[in-house]
Parts: C-alpha cells; structure tokens; sequence
C-alpha cells in the first residue's frame, strides 16, 4: 500500500523530471484575489500569471495545496460525510503552465504518470472533454482511449471557472470505474451522481478571462491549470473508492471512535467521517487565524465547526470531543504543514472553547427543532421563523438545521428563513444611532443591507485585495470617485477601523484605474469605511483592489497597544486592584491609559511600573489569542472595561508569564479582552517609557507612554539635554579661580574702603575739628577717645592728626569692646622736649596697663578698661603742664 505522503511525493518528482518548479502551498486565505473566501484549488495562488498581470521566473509549476471548498463557488459542505467523494478539506495536485505547454503535452504528461508512474489499468479509465472541445477528443483517441470512453459534457462541469471572475477555460476531466458493485453511472448520464465513476483529476485548458460585467474575452496566453484530489488517488491506489479510506482518514475517524466510543464503521459511520473531515477544515484555517464569528470567513469556520459538533453529539458524546482528536491530526499531517505544529495549541483551545460554547443551547435548539419537525413528513418544510430561531438564539446555522433535517427528507423554507433574517435587520437599523462622524446614517446600512458586513483580515496580514462594494461621496453613494474625498466600502480589509482606543489604520488603496491614500478607518453598521482622497485616475464599484495598510504605523500602533495591556497589569500589581481602565489610547507615536487611582504616582511607582513592563517586554513571549464567551473570559480572570457591553463571545488577549505568581491568574501577566492587534511577541514592543502621569480628571490618574523607537529617541533625547546641562556647568567651573580671586580682590578694595571711611569717621568726618584741641604750656595738645577703630588704625590716625595740627602732642584712646588701645605721637619739632613715649607711660596706668614702646614721635600701648579714659588723656595733659 502506497502512503498518502508518497504519493504526493510521486507526482511532485513526476513533474519536475518534466521541467516544472516545485513551489510550496499558499494559504487558505487567499491574499491576492478579492473575490474568493478561500483558496479552492491549486490555480489560485497563480491568478495573476495567466491573465498576465504577473512574471515569475518559471513558466512551469508543480504543487500540492491545501484547498477547503466549504463556501462560494465551489462548496461542497452539505456533501460531506454522505458521499464517498466529498471534503470541505483536501490537497490539490497540480501541474501548471503559463504560456508553455498546452492540451498535447498536459493530456500525455497526465496519462503516463497515471498508467505508468501510478500504474493505474488503462482498462478502468475514461475521459470528458467540453462539448465542442474537438483537439482534445482527438489528443485522448491519439493516446489509445476508446473513443466511447471519451464523452463530450456540454455543461459548466467542463468548463471551469475559478470564482465569479477570473481566468478560465473548458476542460477534460478524467474519471476511474470503481467497478460495478457500486451505485452510479459515467458523467453525464443520469446516475452520475453515484460514487461507481469518480473523477480524479481535471485538466483546465486556461485561455479566456471571465469579467464581474459577464462579458468573457480570451487571454494573450495559452496556460494549463491542472487539479486532482489528492484523497482521491491515494483511496483509489490503495484499493477503495472513498477518500475517507485513505491511511490518513482512516486514523482521524479512528481517533474519533476512540474519543466516542463508538465503533467507526458501524452504522453511525456517518458521524465519524463528517467529523474526520471537518477537524482538518478547520483546524487548517484555525492556523491560519481565522477565528470562529458571525461574519465572513469566521462564520465559515463556525458553520463547519458547529455541524461536526452536532455530529459528536449525535455519537452521545457527553463532553466535547474535536479538540481531543488535533494530536492525531498534527501526527498525520504536521511535518507536511508544520503550522499545525506552531498552532496546536490555539488549535485545540479554540475548538473547545466553540464546542462548549454550543454545547450550552445544543439540546434546547435540537428540542426545538424535533418538536418543530415532529409533525413534517418527507418533503415538507420546516417553516423560516422556526430556522431563524434555531439560528438566532441556539446558534445553528441554516445549513445544520438542514442537514440535522436531511435523513427524514425534511426542506427548510430558506424564504422564510432570509425573510426573518430581513426583519431583524430591520429592527436594528430602526434602533441605530450612529457615531455622526462619517457620512449620514442610512447610507451604510443600505450597504449593509445589499452586500453584508466587512471581513476583516487585518490580524493575520497588512496586504490583502479586496472588492469595492460602494463608494460614498457627500453622503451619498456613487458608481465612480476621482480626486477628492470618498469614503470606500469592501468585502474584505486588512484596515483597522477605530475602536477600543486604537486608532484607524492608513494605507493605500490601488485599482487598475486609480489610486487613493487612505486617511482614516471607522466601522459604521458591520462596514468598515475607508476615509480616503483619491490622487490618481479613478476608483469605480465593482473593482478589485490591492489594499496596502500603512505597515510601519501599524507596527507602531501594535507595540503602543500591547504595552497598555503591560501598563494595566503592571498599575494593578504596583498600586491595587482597585487600578481599572478608564480610557486609553493606542496611537502610532504615544499611548495614553487612564485609571482609576486617588492620588499621583510617586516616582518610585512610576519607575517599578515601567520597570515591570519592560521585563515582560524582555521576557519575548508569543501573544495568544482567544475566542470565548464574556462569562468564561472573565472567570479566567480577564481585564473587561466596567459597563461596555460584549456580544455573546469575545476576543480574548493574553501576554506575558507571572513569574511573581501574581498577573492576571497566577500564570500569566495579562489578560483581556480587546479587539485590538497585537504584537506578535512581547519582544516586538521594543522598549517602554513614560512620561509621567498627571490627573485625568477626580480620581482618574493618566500616564502617556512611548515604546520601541520612539521611546529610544526620546531616551535619547533627555540624554542629549542632560549633556547639554553637563556642558554649561562644566564651561562655568572653569571660570571658577578667576572669578574667586576676582571677588577676593574685590573684598580687598572694599576693605581698605572701609578702614578709610573709618579713619574719616574717626576724624570727624575728615575735618578734626570736633576733636578736643588745647594749648598747654604753648604746645597744641589734641586728645581724644574714639569708638569704631582698632588699635591698628591708631597710628596712622595720629600721623593724620599731627598732620593736621602742624606742632602739637597728640593722644587717641581706643575703645575696643571695653578694652582700651591708646596711640601717642609727638611732632618732630617737639621731640627733643617731650618723648610720646613719656606721656604714654603717663597714660596707661589709667587704663589699667602698663606703659607702652614706641619711639619720641609714635608710641603704642593699652589696657584692660576704656572706663577711665578722660583721666588718661589728663595725664597727658598733666605732662605737659610740668614741662
Ligand atoms: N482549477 C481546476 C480545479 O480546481 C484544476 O486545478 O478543478
């Protein structure tokens, strides 16, 4: 028996003997083409390379991509689990040309490695071709086919189309006669649809474009497309007709049987083959990010998930069982899709988190149901109030109410169905109230209404194409838009729309035709608005658009958004859980958060807070994400803004480890709801800043933030000042000396300005008039007590004095703080007569000291009192007298 993986292998190794390029899967969701929601087939990865729009350096290509057909064009849902056939999920091989080869070597190249390579009986074989399509009936007759076993199919089965618009072609499909044991009859004949004749492989002859206007033309090229279950063959070469008998099948359905009990091939085979093929679906677009929603690609995804989980419960499961069968999937397919790997987790998380989110309305919903269906018999129709409710309040979507309606032959009025839906509409438009910021009310639900809600794919991807649905001038919606404002409408955006405090994202929107840079992102009604300008030619409705999200702002705005998720956690664990959100805003250049807090922050809080976030920052750990209901989010202890309103499940963000043991729940630092994006590790923030907090209003504290580089050039930007500071006083101390010596020359000055003014106080104010002047014996005598001098500035008081008097004897006494200083000078037409020594040791005996020195024109002396000073100087006096 030949594996699954050497199969694949086989034909990778088949066409590149054959010259082709082996080039890897691209994802389900597909990034470059606006109109399809997942990838369908292995072409579409290459869209653009035959319609010419893209050159690659090949011209030949080999691959094996992962498809799921689970929802447009190509949906085989409702198929699955009751034919042999059918997957939402499978792998596609395929052989591609562009503008090389075409039918006569793509027909031979198939039948070789079939009938060789394979070594599939020829006998078994048999071909359609379109039914005018005479070139290739006539490669397959060159070739040995039978000519009745070539049959010419004049439907759309042979004419492929990959989507609504796009390239496209008539083709030739090959099929495999399981034999007649089992029920069917070849294409084309009534039994067709029987799983005797199974088509393997189609061989699409690319040559025409298919336009959303309906008109078809033909491409400059001739390219070969080719695609053929993977599932299928390997069934076929390991000797079953049903893809669900493959090795890898065989091991999910046992897991399945496993984790149910019950036995896998019994007559509850059904059940098991639905949840085989549903687990791979979804856990493959799980790990690409898509996550379980009521919109889009995520309600996809829910639809899938659901009907698997009612097939559990149909098996009597009492616990929920997809998320127990992922380690037997990532045994089976992880080497070859190591995403599985990486996502295991999230993987097996969200598929619990869904399974007993449902489980809750699951048994009242199929009560519902079964007293609704209990009077219906085979082909009756289970009324649209009734499905609307299931939907509405049980959450199962139409097609499970259908399929759980399906084995009793019972419809579902689909009318009435939509005709409730219709209604709902109706009422919550009648209650909206809109932001008043975008252009009036009314106009986006009629978008709403004609083209459904916007998907957004802006976590998983910056780039992506979308189609314009409306445009929106002046409130009004117009068919085209040149330069000027416009707001723009699309299926799908990688754009942010404003919310939760995360600003709206900016980018570039570019149609064939023109050009438009987008300035803002709201959400009005389910819509995301595009606010834009157009600068180059036109937009029109109906284009398909390269949608270009501003990626280094964004990357900016995920760090900033990821660090109020730190700074929340970090504020509760520095200051108390009393710390809540009260507003915040993600920006590219700042983030702000406001709480709730009594006081300001002393620095030591502020700098533990910031110290905390970028430990967790350093730490680098993934940030997960999560899908669960509000109840559950909050008993895990997530952070949720006090009063907003959460629909019926939430997104939850986690980050960082608690190595304290503290954080959100012990184990990790943050956890909350929040329907922002984020960084992808909490490395990518770089680095945290604040810069400080104030007071928001009473009792809310506010701290604005930087990170990554912006926190960098602001760090350095404060270094840069400080060494500007550092500068300036380093150039001041220089001067220092100078201006010390500067002073002290100054002081000096002003010291001897002092002395003199003294001694010109001393003097009478220069005059010396008021001092006691007497004629003794016919000598001048001038003597005198003074206060305010020292005993120092005496002698040059009485060679002042002496000047002054011409002839004469003079006397000072001092008072210095009650001690006495006393000065004598004699002029030197005097000094043979009287000595100032003399009369000085006439004078201080009077003053309680003890003579004096000097020479017989100056002498100096004191004495312990100033109390008798008058009777000192008439000593002096008395000297004199006694001459
Ligand atoms: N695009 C074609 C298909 O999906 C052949 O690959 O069938």
């Amino acid at each position: 028996m030949t594996s699954l993986a050497d199969i694949r292998s086989t034909f990778l190794d088949y066409y590149k003997r054959q010259g082709h390029q082996v080039v890897a899967s691209s994802p389900l969701v597909p990034r470059n083409d606006p109109t399809l929601m997942f990838t369908n087939s292995g072409m579409v990865q290459f869209k653009n390379l035959f319609t010419g729009l893209e050159h690659r350096d090949y011209k030949r290509a080999v691959t094996s991509q992962k498809c799921v057909r689970a929802g447009g064009k190509h949906n085989d849902l409702d198929n699955v689990g009751y034919t042999a056939r059918h997957l939402t999920f499978f792998e596609m091989l395929g052989n591609f040309s562009f503008g090389d080869y075409f039918k006569e070597d793509a027909i031979p190249f198939a039948w070789e490695l079939l009938t060789k390579d394979f070594g599939i009986d020829k006998s078994r074989l048999l071909t359609t071709v379109y039914h005018n399509d005479d070139e290739a009936f006539d490669l397959w007759k060159k070739i040995g086919v039978p000519e009745d076993r070539i049959i010419r199919i004049a439907t759309d089965d042979n004419f492929w189309q990959m989507g609504p618009t796009g390239p496209c072609g008539p083709c030739t499909e090959i099929f495999f006669d399981h034999g007649d044991h089992i029920w069917g009859g070849p294409p084309g004949s009534p039994e067709e649809d029987g799983d005797r004749f199974i088509e393997i492989w189609n061989v699409v002859f690319m040559q025409n474009e298919q336009f959303a206007d309906g008109t078809m033309t033909p491409l400059d090229m001739q390219s070969i497309d080719t695609g053929m279950g993977l599932e299928r063959i390997a069934s076929l070469l390991q000797g079953s007709n049903s893809v669900y008998e493959t090795d890898l099948m065989r091991a999910l359905i046992g897991a399945s049987a496993n984790a149910t009990g019950v036995d896998p091939d019994g007559d509850q085979a059904v059940h098991h083959r639905v949840i085989a093929d549903h687990l791979r679906s979804t856990s493959f677009l799980i790990a690409e990010g898509v996550m379980p929603s009521n919109e889009g690609r995520g309600y996809v995804l829910r639809r899938i998930m659901r009907r698997a989980m009612r097939h559990a419960h149909l098996l009597g499961a009492k616990d929920p069982v997809m998320h127990r069968l992922v380690p037997e999937l990532v045994q089976q397919m992880g080497a070859a899709y190591p995403e599985l790997v990486e996502r295991k987790a999230t993987i097996a998380e969200t598929l619990l988190g869904e399974e007993e989110r449902f489980r809750q309305t699951l048994d009242r919903g199929l009560k519902l149901l079964s007293d609704e269906a209990s009077g219906l018999s085979e082909g009756q129709s289970l009324s649209g109030d009734a499905a609307f409710k299931l939907y509405d309040t049980y959450g199962f979507p139409l097609d499970l109410t259908q399929d759980a309606l399906r084995d009793r032959g019972i419809l579902v009025d689909t009318d009435g169905f939509d005709a409730a839906m219709a209604q709902q509409k109706a009422k919550a438009r009648a209650a909206w109230v809109g932001t008043g910021e975008t252009a009036d009310a009314a106009v986006w639900f009629d978008i709403a209404d004609t083209h459904g809600t916007t998907d957004f794919l802006g976590y998983e991807t910056e780039t992506a194409e979308g189609q314009v649905l409306a445009l929106v001038a002046d409130g009004a919606q117009v068919a085209k838009a040149a330069k000027g404002k416009v707001q723009i409408v699309l299926n799908q955006t990688p754009f942010y729309a404003e919310s939760g405090g995360q600003v709206g994202d900016t980018g570039l929107i570019r149609t064939d035709t023109g050009q438009a840079s987008v300035t803002d992102t709201r959400k009005e009604a389910g819509l995301f608005i595009h606010i834009a300008e157009v600068s180059e030619g036109e937009i029109k409705t109906g284009q398909g658009a390269e949608l270009i999200v501003d990626h280094a702002r964004r990357t900016d705005i995920r760090a900033n958004h990821s660090a109020t998720h730190l700074l929340h956690e970090a504020l509760r664990e520095a200051l108390g859980d009393h710390v809540a959100q009260r507003g915040s805003l993600n920006a590219p250049d700042r983030l702000r958060f406001d709480f709730s807090h009594g006081k300001g922050l002393s620095l030591a809080e502020l700098r533990k807070v910031e110290a905390d976030v970028n430990a967790m920052i350093r730490q680098n750990t993934p940030v997960e994400t999560r899908i669960m209901t509000p109840d559950d989010a909050r008993a895990m202890g997530a952070q949720a803004l006090f009063g907003e309103k959460y629909g019926d499940e939430v997104r939850v963000v986690s980050m960082g480890r608690a190595d304290t043991g503290k954080g959100a729940d012990g184990q990790t630092y943050s956890i909350e709801l929040c329907g922002g994006t984020h960084v992808r590790q909490t490395g990518d923030i770089g680095a945290f800043v604040t810069l400080g907090d104030s007071a928001s209003s009473s009792g809310v504290r506010r701290i604005e933030a930087l990170t990554g580089q912006a926190a960098m050039d602001y760090l350095q930007a404060q270094d840069h000042r400080l060494a500007q500071v550092a500068l300036a006083l380093k150039a001041q101390a220089a001067d220092v000396p100078d201006r010390v010596k500067a002073l002290l020359d100054e002081r000096k000055a002003l010291a001897n300005e002092v002395a003199q003014l003294r001694r010109e106080l001393a003097m009478g104010g220069g005059a010396g008039e008021s001092a006691a002047q007497v004629e003794i014996n016919g000598i001048c005598f001038m003597g005198q007590v003074m206060t305010g001098v020292s005993g120092k500035d005496l002698p040059a008081l009485v060679d002042q004095f002496k000047d002054k008097v011409g002839s004469g004897v003079v006397v000072l006494i001092a008072d210095t703080g009650g001690r006495a200083a006393v000065a004598a000078g004699v002029t030197g037409d005097l000094t043979d007569r009287i000595s100032a020594v003399d009369i000085l040791r006439a004078v201080t005996p009077e003053l309680g000291g003890k003579g004096g020195g000097g020479r017989p024109d100056m002498a100096q002396g004191g004495g312990a009192s100033v109390e008798n000073a008058d009777a000192a100087l008439a000593a002096a006096k008395q000297v004199l007298e006694t001459l």
